[in-house]
């Protein structure tokens, strides 16, 4: 019974070495960070998340890989003055993982908040990245999180925490991968207001790969059109497109002097296919769209 353990909580310090072993990133204000991340919208995505913040509504953010989510949660906690805690769902994370855990720490036992915990706590915002890599039984933490409750139930200390204001649920998943349909259950889903972050306009988009990669603006436009290329391709054998972030690898590769259809190759091509057939296939493409 949750009772019969000693109460002693840990320090600070404790806490953070501790929580240093579970993949936890902490990011944004209290973590002196000052520079605000850089994050060119693409829509009205920032106006929704300001609307849901205000009323601490729980956003779900749907995207493919590498356009762009952890970098708008960023921005968001950023410039919403509030610290960010993200977790990167996996299949073998537990419940536990998330709210907490006794551990044994120099001969006592001592219980140690985990990454959800202490954003309930604190007030942060709490992003669960890949949410559907999860099992359900440990979405199932989340519900009452999620609605108008705002209550953490922290079984194994026989208590429910409320949630502090500022807190806020964020979580994210590819639609793109089929594991979501089964693993995301409506119930969880329906909690939340959505936002979908799909690959910029050619525009905003040359801007963003020029200002990452550090590359000029004509380099940066003629890796977004081959994107474009690439994903208007007709019944394409790829599993992914070419996200932003490969291009922004493939300029950042071309600001090192390396040539442009050699670090297309080594950040699109050979990344995006094992095929032989497939990858002679892209590089003729890459041969047209790109400038020698
Ligand atoms: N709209 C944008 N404004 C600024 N930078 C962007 C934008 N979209 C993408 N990026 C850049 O692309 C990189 C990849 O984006 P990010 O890591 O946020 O993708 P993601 O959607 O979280 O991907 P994953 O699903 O794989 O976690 C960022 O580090 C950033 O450099
Ligand atoms: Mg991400």
């Amino acid at each position: 019974m949750a009772s019969s353990f000693p109460s002693t909580f840990p320090s600070s310090e404790q806490v953070s070495s501790l929580l240093k072993n579970q993949s936890t990133v902490v990011n944004g204000a209290s973590s002196g960070v000052a520079d605000a991340p850089f994050y060119r919208a693409i829509g009205d995505e920032v106006e929704v998340f300001r609307a849901a913040a205000r009323r601490g509504l729980p956003v779900l953010l749907k995207g493919p890989t590498g356009c762009g989510k952890t970098r708008f949660v960023e921005a968001m906690a950023h410039e919403l003055g509030r610290e960010l805690i993200t977790v990167a769902g996996h299949e073998d994370m537990t419940s536990a993982d998330l709210v907490g855990r006794f551990l044994l720490k120099g001969g006592e036992t001592v219980w140690v908040d985990g990454p959800l915990t202490r954003a309930v706590r604190e007030g942060a915002i709490f992003y669960l990245d890949e949410v559907v890599e999860a099992r359900q039984d440990t979405t199932v933490v989340i519900h009452p999180l999620a609605d108008h409750r705002r209550e953490l139930p922290v079984d194994r200390l026989g208590t429910t925490l409320r949630a502090a204001p500022g807190f806020q649920l964020v979580i994210s998943y590819n639609p793109g991968y089929q594991s979501v349909l089964k693993n995301l259950k409506e119930s969880t889903r329906q909690r939340f207001i959505a936002i979908e972050l799909g690959y910029p306009s050619p525009e905003i988009e040359t801007e963003v790969v020029a200002h990452e990669a550090g590359i000029d603006t004509e380099t940066a436009s003629a890796l977004v059109k081959l994107a474009y290329a690439i994903r208007n391709l007709d019944g394409s054998p790829l599993r992914e497109v070419s996200s932003t972030r490969m291009l922004i690898l493939a300029g950042g590769l071309a600001a090192e002097g390396l040539n442009l259809r050699s670090a297309v190759h080594a950040a699109v091509v050979e990344v995006l296919s094992d095929d032989d057939d497939v990858i002679r296939a892209l590089d003729e493409l890459v041969n047209t769209v790109l400038p020698q």
